[in-house]
C-alpha cells in the first residue's frame, strides 16, 4: 500500500527531454510505499485571470491538492526556470486555500554546465511565495550534454547514468523521509 503520493512537473515539453527522463528516472527507484505521477501539462494554456480553466489545468490542480509532496523538474532557459513549469505553479497558485502551503518538494534538473542552478535558485525563490518546503540537500544538477543520458532522455544504462541514478534515488528517499517525519 502506497502511503505517499508524490506529484512529479516537468518544465520541458521536449519529446526526449533530460529532465522527463529524470522524472521517470525517480518514479521507478521510490522508496517503498511511495508512488509518483508525473502530471501531463503539454496542454496547459498560459494562465490569464479571465480564462475559465480547461480540463488540463483542473486535473493538475487536482492532483496538486491530492499530493503529499512535489517533484520539480527544472529546465534552464536562459538562466531561468522554464515557463512552461512557473506556468503550472502559477495556475495550482490561483486555487483558493492555498493548495501547496507546507507540502514538501524536492527539485531536479539537466542542463548546460551548471546543470540548471541559476534556474533553481529562481525557482526556489518562487516555492518561497507558494510557502513549499523544499528540500536544500541532495542538490541534484545534471549536465544534460554528457553520457548520462539517453538519445530518447533516459538516464543512461552505463557507470554516467548510474550515478546520476543513485544521487536521483537519495533525493526521492530524503523527500520521502522529510514528509513521513512532517506527518507525524
Ligand atoms: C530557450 C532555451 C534557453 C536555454 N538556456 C539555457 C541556459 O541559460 N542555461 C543552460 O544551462 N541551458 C540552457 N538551455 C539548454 C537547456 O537547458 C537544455 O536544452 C536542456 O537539455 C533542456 O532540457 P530537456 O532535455 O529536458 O529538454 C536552453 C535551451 C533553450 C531551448
Amino acid at each position: 500500500m502506497n502511503d505517499l503520493n508524490f506529484l512529479g512537473i516537468c518544465g520541458s515539453l521536449r519529446s526526449a527531454s533530460r529532465n522527463m527522463g529524470l522524472l521517470r528516472r525517480a518514479a521507478a527507484s521510490l522508496p517503498e510505499g511511495v508512488r509518483l505521477t508525473i502530471a501531463d501539462i503539454s496542454e496547459l494554456p498560459f494562465y490569464a485571470e479571465d480564462r475559465e480553466k480547461p480540463e488540463s489545468a483542473l486535473r493538475l490542480i487536482e492532483q496538486a491538492r491530492i499530493a503529499d509532496a512535489l517533484v520539480l523538474a527544472c529546465p534552464e532557459y536562459n538562466y531561468s526556470m522554464a515557463p512552461a513549469l512557473k506556468n503550472a505553479l502559477d495556475w495550482i497558485s490561483r486555487e483558493p486555500g492555498s493548495l501547496l502551503a507546507g507540502k514538501c518538494a524536492a527539485i531536479l534538473g539537466a542542463g548546460g554546465g551548471m546543470g540548471t542552478s541559476r534556474a533553481q535558485y529562481h525557482l526556489r525563490q518562487t516555492c518561497v511565495y507558494l510557502d513549499l518546503r523544499v528540500l536544500n540537500k541532495p542538490e541534484l544538477f545534471s549536465n544534460a550534454f554528457s553520457a548520462s543520458f539517453a538519445a530518447n532522455g533516459d538516464v543512461a544504462d552505463n557507470p554516467e547514468g548510474e550515478k546520476l541514478a543513485a544521487n536521483v534515488r537519495a533525493l526521492m528517499e530524503e523527500l520521502a523521509r522529510t514528509v513521513r517525519e512532517r506527518k507525524v
